[in-house]
C-alpha cells in the first residue's frame, strides 16, 4: 500500500513538502540575525493564525512523525489529514482527523483559530472537521512532538488545550493512555479501520472495562468477541506474553480518582512500538525493525478458537490442545448443562454443577479446588478487594453463598488482594503462564480429589524420605554451607511469578546474543549427588552426545541430566543452542529444559524426567510393540505433529528441528509425545524460507533429499522427517531396514503397497485387531504427502495437524517418492557409503540410538 500526495508518491515528495518554505525562510533569516527566537519558528509547529495546506507537513523535531495530507492506495480522490510514523509513511497513520469525512480534493487546509481550535476547512471555508476545543481567547500554538502527539497549547501559561492522544484511532503509541475518565466518562479506545484503504470508523472497537478488575474487551458491533481476562498487576491474564517485553517496555495499568489507564512506555533503546487494531479485530504489537525496515509482530490477540469470548459459556474450561472435544470442556465438579446440545457441539450453554453447595445460616460445608494454569474469568460482575489477603479472600468466599470462586487480584509477589465472584464465571481457559482461580465445590466433590491427592503424595514421600537419608541430605547440607536457602528452586514447577523466566522471549528479529537467559544454572556438585556421582546405575541411555543419567534432585524431583562428552558432536556451539533455544519453548508436546550446567569443560543440560524412553524402543521393539496400539499411535502422531507446529509457527519464533526422528521423540507416562534434542535447531527470522548450511548434520533416512544433497533447510525438511516417522509408527519398521520387504526403503514399500491399494498391510500385524482402517489409509496418505521429493509439494505442519485432526478434509495425491529409493540402489551399485561427502558437503550422519 502506497500513499498519495497530491497524485505523487509520499516519500518522493517528503523532503519537499516537509518544508514550509515561509519558516524556511525566517528560520534562515534568524539565524542569519542570531535573532533569540529560533524555538519559536520550527518545523514542527503551527502558530497562532497559521496554516498547513495539502501538500505542507510538520515534522517532530527528531523526524520520527509527519503531519499532513494523505490518500489510501487506490482512492487518490479522497483526502485525509492525519499523522504517521515517518519511516514507514505506507501503513503507519497512527492519527486521523477526518477518517469519517474525507476531502475530496487538494484545497484542504488546517488551521489554527485565535480561540485555540483546530480546524480543517475545505475548499470553500467550511469546516469538515475541529477540535472542537473549548474556547480560550489566549493565543494558541499547536506542536507536533516527537511522541507523535499533536497537541495544542496556550502561548503564555504553555497549558494544553488540546492533544491528538486523547483521540486514539486504530494505534496506541508510547505514552498514550487507553482506559477511562471515571469522573467524566471520557474514553480512549481504539476503533478498527472499515477496510486497508478506508479509514473510516470500523466495526471493531478495542475498549478497557473497568467494571471489575480493568480487562481489555474487544467489541464488534454490539457483540463482546474478545477479553484478554483481568489485569494481575504484570499482564492481563489471557495474555502473559506481556511480561516477554518488559524489558523494552514499562506496561502498566494506572488506577486513580481521576483514570483508569493501561499506558507503555519504551525504555531506552527499545525500537518503535505500537499496538494496533486492524481491519480483522485482531489486536497486534508491532515493533519496527531499522535494518530490515519492516515490522515484525511480538503479539497478537485474540488467537485461537478459545479467545473466543465465553465459548464454552459458564463453567465452562476451553482447552485449545484438545481438539477431540472441540475444546470445549467443564470445570471439574461441572458436567455440560445440556449434554445433548453439547454433544451437537453446542456448548455455550455451559456447565452445571454436579453437586448442589451446601451453605446457609452462617455455616457451610464447602470447599475450594484449585484450577491451575488458566486464564481468570470476566470480572464484570465480581468483587474486587484490593487490600485483602488471600487468607482472608477463601475465608469471606466461604462465608458468603453467593461466592462461587476467587483468586488473588495482583499475582505480584507472593500475590494479594481478592476477587470473587458470584452466580456464573464465563471465559476461562487453559493457557500457558496460567493464574490458580480456587473454584467452590460441595464437599462430596472434593473428597475424591483429597483420596487421589493423598495417593500422590504419599508414595512421593517416602521415597524423599529415602533419597534425605542418602544424596539429598548432601545436597541440603552443601547448599546450607553456601547460604543458598533454597537450592533448585526451578524444579519446584510452575509458579504464578515465573514471569522473569519468559524475559528471555524476544521476537524474530533479535539476536541470541546477550540477551539474560533466565534458566537456572545449576552447581556441578548438586548433579554429582543427585546421579550418585554418575553411576552406571543411574545411567538412562547414551548416544554421539554423551550420556544421559537420571537424578533426584530439590523436591524428590526426578530429572534426567545429559552429560555432554567432551570432544563429542554437541560442542560449546550446539550445547547453547539448546540452552538458548529450548529453554524459550514451553509445549506440552516438547521436553522442558529445566536448568544447565558448566563446570570447567563439562556440559551438562537437565530435562524433565520421562519415564517411558523414546518412541523407537516401543514400535521397533517385538517386545514392547504391543504396548502401543492403533490409539496411542495415532495419539503419539497428533502430538508430534502438534508439537513440531509450535516450533514452527505458534512460538514466537520459527524453529527447524532438523534432527527429528523416532529416538528423538520421548514418551510421557501416559505415552503422550515429547520431541527432544534441538541442539541441531536453528531459528529463523520472521520472513525467512529457507537456509543453507554447509555442515549437513542429521540421520540418514530421516534428512530430506534437498538437505542431505544442499544443505537447504526448511520448515519443510521437518515435514519430511515428520513423514517419515509417521510411516514408521504406522508399520513398526525402520526407515532404513526395511529391506526383507524387497524394497530398498520403508518409502518405497509403503509407495508400492498404496498404488495397489494394500495400504492395510503396511500396518504393523501387531496392531491388527486394535485398528481403524479409514484412520491408516488416511495417515499413510499423509505420510506420503509428507516425504515428497519437491519441499513444495510437502504440506506446512499446520495442514498437517489439520488433516490428522479433520478427517473429512480432502487430501491431494501423492507423487512417488523416488530420491532416496535411487540413491540407495544407485550406492548398492558402486558400494558408494551413503555417509560420505556429497556435493563437497560434509554430511554427518549420526546412528539411530
Ligand atoms: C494560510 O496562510 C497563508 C499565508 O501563510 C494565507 O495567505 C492564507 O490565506 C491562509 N489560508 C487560510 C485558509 O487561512
Ligand atoms: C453480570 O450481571 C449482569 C446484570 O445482572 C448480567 O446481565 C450478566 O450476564 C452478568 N455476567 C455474568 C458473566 O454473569
Ligand atoms: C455476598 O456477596 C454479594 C455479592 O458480592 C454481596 O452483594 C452481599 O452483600 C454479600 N453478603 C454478605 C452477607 O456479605
Amino acid at each position: 500500500m502506497t500513499f498519495l500526495v497530491q497524485g505523487q508518491e509520499l516519500s518522493s515528495v517528503m523532503a519537499a513538502a516537509a518544508i514550509k518554505l515561509p519558516y524556511l525562510l525566517a528560520l534562515i533569516f534568524s539565524v542569519l540575525l542570531l535573532l533569540p527566537s529560533v524555538g519559536s519558528i520550527a518545523l514542527d509547529t503551527l502558530n497562532n493564525g497559521g496554516n498547513i495546506t495539502d501538500g505542507e507537513t510538520l515534522v517532530s523535531a527528531g523526524g520520527s512523525f509527519t503531519l499532513g495530507f494523505f490518500s489510501p492506495t487506490g482512492v487518490p480522490t479522497k483526502r485525509y489529514l492525519g499523522i504517521w510514523f515517518t519511516a514507514s509513511p505506507a501503513d503507519a497513520v497512527c492519527w486521523l482527523a477526518n477518517r469519517d469525512t474525507p476531502l475530496n480534493n487538494t484545497s484542504g487546509v488546517l488551521v489554527v483559530t485565535t480561540g485555540g481550535s483546530l480546524r480543517l476547512l475545505d475548499g470553500s471555508g467550511h469546516a469538515t472537521w475541529s477540535s472542537n476545543t473549548k474556547d480560550s481567547s489566549a493565543t494558541a500554538v499547536a506542536q507536533l512532538l516527537e511522541s507523535g502527539n499533536l497537541v495544542v497549547r496556550e502561548q503564555s501559561s504553555g497549558s494544553i488545550l488540546w492533544q491528538s492522544f486523547d483521540h486514539p484511532s486504530n494505534t496506541l503509541l508510547a505514552g498514550m493512555r487507553f482506559g477511562k475518565k471515571p469522573q467524566t466518562g471520557e474514553e480512549w479506545s481504539l476503533t478498527s479501520w472499515r477496510a486497508l484503504n478506508d479509514p473510516a470508523t470500523g466495526d471493531y472497537r478495542q475498549v478497557l472495562d473497568t467494571k471489575g478488575l480493568p480487562e481489555s474487551v474487544l467489541w464488534q458491533g454490539n457483540v463482546k468477541k474478545y477479553s484478554t481476562g483481568p489485569w494481575n498487576g504484570l499482564w492481563f491474564s489471557g495474555i502473559p506474553e506481556i511480561a516477554s517485553y518488559s524489558g523494552r517496555f514499562s506496561v502498566e495499568v494506572v488506577v486513580r480518582p481521576n483514570e483508569i489507564a493501561y499506558v507503555f512506555n519504551a525504555t531506552a533503546g527499545a525500537p518503535f512500538s505500537c499496538l494496533v487494531l486492524n481491519v480483522d479485530g485482531v489486536l497486534e504489537r508491532r515493533a519496527w525493525d531499522p535494518d530490515k525496515r519492516g515490522w515484525t509482530v511480538w503479539m497478537q490477540s485474540p488467537r485461537g478458537f478459545c479467545d473466543n469470548y465465553g465459548k464454552c459459556g459458564a463453567f465452562g474450561l476451553c482447552n485449545e490442545d484438545d481438539a477431540a472435544t472441540q475444546f470445549c470442556g467443564c470445570i471439574d465438579g461441572f458436567s455440560p448443562a445440556s449434554p445433548s446440545q453439547w454433544s451437537m457441539r453446542e456448548t455455550s450453554g455451559g456447565c452445571r454443577r454436579n453437586v448442589p453447595l451446601e451453605c446457609g445460616n452462617g455455616t457451610t460445608t464447602d470447599g475450594f479446588r484449585v484450577l491451575k494454569g488458566v486464564k481468570l474469568p470476566e470480572t464484570d460482575n465480581a468483587t474486587v478487594d484490593m487490600s485483602a489477603t488471600l487468607e482472608q479472600c477463601s475465608v469471606w468466599c466461604l462465608s458468603n453463598c453467593s461466592c462461587v470462586a476467587y483468586a488473588p487480584a495482583d499475582i505480584r509477589g507472593s500475590g494479594s488482594g481478592c476477587v470473587m465472584w458470584k452466580d456464573d464465571i464465563v471465559d476461562v481457559r487453559y493457557l500457558e503462564d496460567g493464574q490458580e482461580l480456587y473454584v467452590r465445590l460441595a464437599k462430596s466433590e472434593l473428597v475424591n480429589e483429597k483420596r487421589s491427592d493423598k495417593a500422590k503424595i504419599v508414595l512421593p514421600v517416602t521415597v524423599s524420605l529415602l533419597a534425605l537419608a542418602s544424596a539429598g541430605m548432601y545436597l541440603v547440607w552443601i547448599c546450607i554451607l553456601r547460604g543458598r536457602a533454597t537450592p533448585l528452586k526451578f524444579l519446584q514447577g510452575r509458579h504464578p511469578n515465573n514471569h522473569k523466566k519468559m524475559r528471555g522471549f524476544l521476537s524474530a528479529s533479535d539476536e541470541l546474543g546477550d540477551e539474560d537467559l533466565d534458566l537456572p544454572f545449576v552447581c556441578f556438585g548438586d548433579i554429582v549427588s543427585a546421579t550418585n556421582n554418575f553411576s552406571e546405575d543411574n545411567m538412562l541411555g547414551r548416544g554421539g552426545f554423551g550420556k544421559v543419567y537420571k537424578g533426584m534432585m530439590g523436591d524428590h524431583k526426578e530429572v534426567a541430566i545429559k552429560r555432554l562428552g567432551k570432544g563429542s558432536r554437541q560442542g560449546g556451539e550446539e550445547f547453547r543452542n539448546e540452552v538458548v533455544l529450548i529453554a524459550k519453548l514451553q509445549h506440552r508436546n516438547l521436553v522442558r529444559l529445566l536448568g544447565c550446567c558448566i563446570h570447567g569443560d563439562e556440559k551438562l543440560l537437565i530435562y524433565e524426567f520421562l519415564p517411558n524412553k523414546s518412541l523407537d524402543s516401543f514400535i521397533f521393539d517385538s517386545a514392547n510393540k504391543k504396548v502401543l496400539d492403533w490409539a496411542a499411535r495415532f495419539k503419539i502422531i497428533k502430538g508430534v505433529s502438534r508439537g513440531l507446529l509450535y516450533l514452527h509457527q505458534d512460538s514466537r519464533l520459527t524453529i527447524i528441528h532438523r534432527d527429528l526422528k523416532s529416538s528423538n521423540i520421548l514418551l510421557d507416562t501416559d505415552m503422550s509425545p515429547k520431541i527432544s534434542d534441538f541442539g541441531m535447531a536453528r531459528i529463523f527470522g520472521r520472513n525467512q524460507q529457507e537456509a543453507n548450511t554447509n555442515r549437513v548434520v542429521g540421520t540418514y533416512g530421516y534428512m530430506s533429499p534437498e538437505y542431505a544433497m544442499d544443505g537447504a533447510f526448511s520448515v519443510k525438511s521437518d515435514t519430511y522427517s515428520f513423514g517419515v516417522i509417521l510411516l514408521e509408527i504406522i508399520s513398526g519398521l525402520r526407515i532404513t531396514s526395511a529391506r526383507f520387504t524387497g524394497f530398498p526403503n520403508l518409502l518405497a514399500y509403503a509407495w508400492s503397497l498404496w498404488q495397489d491399494g494394500k495400504t492395510i498391510d503396511l500396518l504393523d500385524s501387531s496392531l491388527a485387531e486394535t485398528c481403524s482402517p479409514t484412520e491408516i489409509l488416511r495417515c499413510t496418505h499423509i505420510g506420503l504427502l509428507c516425504v515428497q521429493d519437491n519441499p513444495n509439494s510437502r504440506p506446512l505442519m499446520s495442514s498437517v495437524v489439520f488433516m490428522l485432526e479433520n478427517e473429512f478434509t480432502p487430501l491431494s495425491v501423492p507423487k512417488q517418492p523416488v530420491y532416496f529409493s535411487q540413491r540407495y540402489s544407485e550406492a548398492q551399485g558402486t558400494g558408494e557409503n551413503t555417509s560420505s561427502s556429497v556435493n563437497n558437503i560434509s554430511v554427518t550422519v549420526l546412528e539411530g540410538r
